[in-house]
């Protein structure tokens, strides 16, 4: 007994101390955490029970056999968040460079089929340099029982991807399918080739950083939805973030008692919308000022900018919110906005977070650059998933909803619940001048016609209340109050029930 105990033991070091001092020490040189104690700080103390610490690899090529750490260069296991279950799993870059290996594959699946079982997100930490290169199709077949356990999870448990090494080849493609990735700034890269193969095919010469780091796939790519500064930020950002999440499709987000009163006026709202329609204006300060306590997770803030996506809080409850940003873009639809919003709508449908929808959007973003990259095709991404979801839907016009990009914004045509203006709403096909512009072409060059008509046409057009009339807009609210009515209406729509027709499955234009 006593012999297998301290056998015991002595395994349990071995696994604890990975790849060994030297490269921990040199894990620790780059800034970066290592596996464990990245765990440690990630979820509540002492909460985290490990499964298959005694794994090993099976391979007997190029002298494996003699390389053997238990584990396998991957920490499994589950434990929670804020008192909620998660499981995790995170790769240990000293054994191997965190690369894949057949075994190391399965402690992944296992985790991910428990967390399935019982409906729990899985978060992974990822720092691998890919495939077991001596295992070959072996490791291969490993990647590809994670990705299809990541499609078959897709949906029914958040799984979110923080990025805190290398993540090269085809790694990139598990966190590419699962809902959130996350990045640490300077230590963490994804490509699907790296800058030598990158040289050798384009001659483009590019450095790690530059062709996948966490700023080029925070800001240009939109790959990431975060970048952090380091580790400690990334982990500490994380606990925070699942905090907003439900366990799985099953479960509603959590509550939270909530210390901001639910009928708080803020009358600074009220002078929000400059007088002049041109000027922009920062909609993040709506937000801020109409979510529980100023609390504000955006997503993707470096990307996209002229669309802000983000979970808050009203009344203790989660929210999804998209906004039009007027200060960029003046708040119009493009590609990437469309893409950006699109996801983040289709996340919350799927594990039933009410959307909340902040329009001042002057239409879609006209050029030959969106028509030949396909602005039709991925502006319609977000018509889509407005429209396929069945979640509660409330939006509130503070200024445009122009054109085509009225409909799109959760309009009440794709079942928008409850629908709100503010007084200074202009709901309209376009703006005034590009109106009179077109429908009285006759008349241009004289301009106090042109002038009288754009203002007739203002007029008529450039307030709530010809879409009031229809009863598409379901009332005309004042700023100061937005925050009482949201959660009046979220309050209202806490049960509802919205079935789409059965199919196999939709055929969102991707
Ligand atoms: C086995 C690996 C490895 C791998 C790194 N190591 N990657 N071992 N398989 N894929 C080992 C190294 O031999 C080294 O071992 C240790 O990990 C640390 O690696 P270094 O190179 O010293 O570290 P660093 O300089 O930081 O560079 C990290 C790296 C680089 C950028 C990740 O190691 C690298 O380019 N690795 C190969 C990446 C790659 O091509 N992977 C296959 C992608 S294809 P020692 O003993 O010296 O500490 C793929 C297919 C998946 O993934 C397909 C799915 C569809």
């Amino acid at each position: 007994m006593q012999e297998i105990l301290a056998k015991l033991e002595s395994m349990r070091a071995g696994a604890r101390l990975g790849g060994g001092e030297k490269r921990i020490a040199s894990q620790h040189a780059k800034g970066k955490l290592t596996a464990r104690e990245r765990i440690e700080l990630f979820l509540d103390e002492g909460s985290f029970e490990e499964f298959d610490m005694f794994v090993q690899h099976r391979c007997n090529d190029f002298g494996m056999e003699d390389q053997k750490v238990p584990g396998d260069g991957v920490v499994t296991g589950h434990g929670t968040v804020n008192g909620r279950l998660v499981f995790v799993f995170s790769q240990d870059f000293t054994v191997f460079g965190g690369s894949l290996s057949e075994a190391h594959a399965e402690k992944i699946c296992k985790i991910m089929d428990q967390a399935m079982k019982v409906g729990a997100p899985v978060i992974g930490l990822n720092d691998s340099g890919g495939a077991r290169i001596q295992e070959g199709v072996a490791s291969l077949g490993g990647y590809a029982e994670v990705f299809q356990r990541n499609v078959n999870a897709s949906g029914v448990i958040p799984q979110i991807s923080l990025i805190m090494g290398p993540c090269a080849g085809g790694a990139v493609y598990s966190p590419a399918m699962t809902d959130f990735i996350f990045m640490v700034k300077d230590s963490s890269y994804m490509f699907v080739t790296g800058p030598d193969v990158v040289k050798t095919v384009t001659h483009e010469v590019v450095t790690a950083e530059e062709l996948g780091g966490a700023v080029t796939h925070s800001s240009k790519s939109g790959v990431a939805d975060m970048a952090f500064e380091n580790d400690v930020e990334a982990l500490l950002q994380l606990r925070r973030f699942i905090d907003f999440l439900p366990a799985s499709n099953r479960e509603k987000a959590p509550e939270r008692p909530c210390a901001d009163p639910i009928d708080r006026d803020d009358f600074s709202l009220d002078t929000l919308v400059p007088e002049n329609p041109n000027k922009p204006y920062d909609m993040k300060e709506l937000i801020l000022k109409t979510v529980d306590e100023g609390d504000f997770f955006e997503l993707q803030p470096d990307y996209a900018k002229n669309i802000i996506i983000g979970f808050g809080r009203m009344n203790g409850s989660t929210v999804g919110i998209v906004a039009n940003q007027p200060m960029v873009l003046a708040g119009c639809l493009d590609i990437d906005s469309s893409k950006k919003a699109a996801r983040f709508v289709r996340f919350c449908d799927a594990f039933e977070i009410p959307i909340l929808t902040l329009v001042d959007v002057p239409g879609f973003m006209p050029g030959t650059s969106q028509e030949y990259n396909g602005i039709i095709k991925h502006g319609a991404k977000l018509l889509f998933a407005y429209a396929e979801a069945t979640v509660p839907k409330i939006t509130v016009i503070t200024r445009k909803a122009y054109g085509g990009a009225y409909d799109v914004m959760s309009s009440k045509h794709l079942r928008g619940d409850i629908n709100y203006a503010w007084p200074t709403a202009e709901i309209a096909v376009m703006g005034p001048k590009g109106a009179v512009e077109i429908i009285f072409r006759g008349d241009i060059g004289d301009s106090v016609k042109i002038e009288a008509r754009t203002e007739e046409y203002r007029q008529k057009f450039a307030n709530p209340f010809v879409a009031a009339s229809r009863g598409y807009i379901d009332d005309v609210i004042m700023p100061h109050g937005t925050r009482r009515r949201v959660i009046k209406a979220l309050s209202m729509l806490k049960n509802k029930q919205l079935q789409n027709p059965w199919r196999k499955h939709d055929n969102i234009p991707l």
